[in-house]
């Protein structure tokens, strides 16, 4: 995610998955009065300690509001039931490159708990094992660990040649990118497993797709990336063009900068469930019971009014990532094309047309 509080900032540019949040309180706040097991909280201290994970928390803005209400309705809680109210520990977990300074230098004053970070891949071990009582997860379990290899192999039926994601009509690309995500949520919850106490909670709001839309005429997150791989590969096809009537020299600067194999073999690592994949891949787990699932039908749809609001907030998230791959020399004139092409696309400028949706699941650490 883009760093810092400026204008291209991810902070400034995702009101976008902030729109979910209201939808999702209440809901949170009904799971939490009713099925959070609070006798957790005080078996190793007798003044109780209650801890909150956030994986995935970016700068933070959009975590705190939620670390807030998720505070309040565990104390609310607490209130009518236990004596003392415990000391709460909200741990900010992201990746080690994570903008943490912005997170720490913006919490919020009023906060009910003492906030610490935890840098690392939630993929893996990140806190003491049964210590966590309540965890969360938004706009993030969508990011894979690795890009499938089958993806990249030029001898695979799944080669993804000519785009940056999967598909509908791709197969065998589809079947390679669900793969992987199934692997890595299955390593989530295996280390999240670890971590949490008997009756604890979770909730992940997790960005997807309808079983059924139409990709003629509506739209989702993958439609989104896959019109930035169409800018992608037009700007390397431009290059090749002055390739063939320029000079050798003015040749080389440019295929150095962005040739169409480069494009080729580049894929986003992301994946977006449909309800049923993702209710699938949770159902295999043996520490985890399913309290919840709702669809949330777009809630941010009409937070990016405009083609230049809705490419800052891609680029926003995906600068990173492709100033790694491609260099930052590219990045202005890629989302510049960008929004120019989402200004001439009827289908995309009309938020009716957006069929994205998320998906709201509460899960229960199940008693050993
Ligand atoms: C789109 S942002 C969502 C931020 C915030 N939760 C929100 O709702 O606005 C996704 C975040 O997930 C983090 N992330 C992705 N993969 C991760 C991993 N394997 N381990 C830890 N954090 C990860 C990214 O670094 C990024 O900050």
């Amino acid at each position: 995610m883009n760093a810092g509080d400026g204008p291209l900032s991810y902070v400034q540019n995702s009101s976008y998955q902030r729109g979910a949040i209201d939808v999702a309180k209440p809901i949170i706040e009904q799971e939490i009065a009713t099925k959070l097991d609070i006798k957790q909280i005080y078996s190793n201290n007798p003044n109780g300690i209650c801890t909150i994970a956030d994986f995935g928390c970016s700068t933070g803005h959009n975590s705190f509001p939620v670390m807030q209400f998720i505070t309040q309705a565990i104390n609310r809680k607490l209130e009518y039931s236990s004596p003392k109210i415990p000391e709460f520990h909200v741990y900010f977990s992201d990746v080690v490159t994570n903008d943490f300074n912005t997170l720490f230098s913006s919490l919020p004053p009023d906060r009910l708990y003492r906030a610490t970070a935890v840098p690392g891949d939630f993929h893996g071990r990140l806190l003491p094992e049964y210590s966590l009582h309540f965890g969360y997860s938004a706009w993030s379990l969508q990011w894979l660990t690795e890009i499938p290899k089958a993806v990249t192999d030029r001898d695979s039926p799944a080669w993804n040649k000519g785009e940056i994601l999967y598909r509908g009509d791709k197969k065998e690309v589809c079947e390679a990118y669900l793969e992987q995500y199934s692997r890595d949520i299955e390593s989530f919850l295996k280390s999240r497993a670890v971590e949490m106490v008997g009756g604890g909670l979770m909730a992940f709001l997790v960005p997807g797709v309808p079983e059924f839309w139409n990709p003629e005429i509506e739209y989702t997150i993958p439609s989104y990336l896959n019109l930035l791989g169409s800018c992608l590969m037009d700007m390397a096809k431009q290059l090749l063009l002055v390739h063939v009537s320029r000079s050798c020299f003015i040749e080389m600067l440019f295929q150095g900068r962005l040739s169409k194999a480069k494009v080729d073999s580049f894929n986003l690592p992301f994946y977006y469930p449909a309800p049923q994949q993702l209710k699938a891949i949770l159902e295999r787990s043996h520490s985890f019971t399913i309290e919840r699932m709702e669809i949330l039908n777009n809630p941010g749809k009409y937070t990016l009014p405009s083609a230049n609001a809705r490419a800052a907030f891609f680029r926003a998230c995906l600068e990173r990532l492709l100033t790694n791959y491609f260099g930052s020399e590219i990045i202005d004139e890629l989302f510049d094309l960008y929004r120019k092409k989402l200004s001439a696309s009827p289908v995309f400028l009309n938020p009716d047309n957006d069929k994205s949706i998320e998906i709201l699941i509460v899960l229960k650490r199940k008693t050993d």
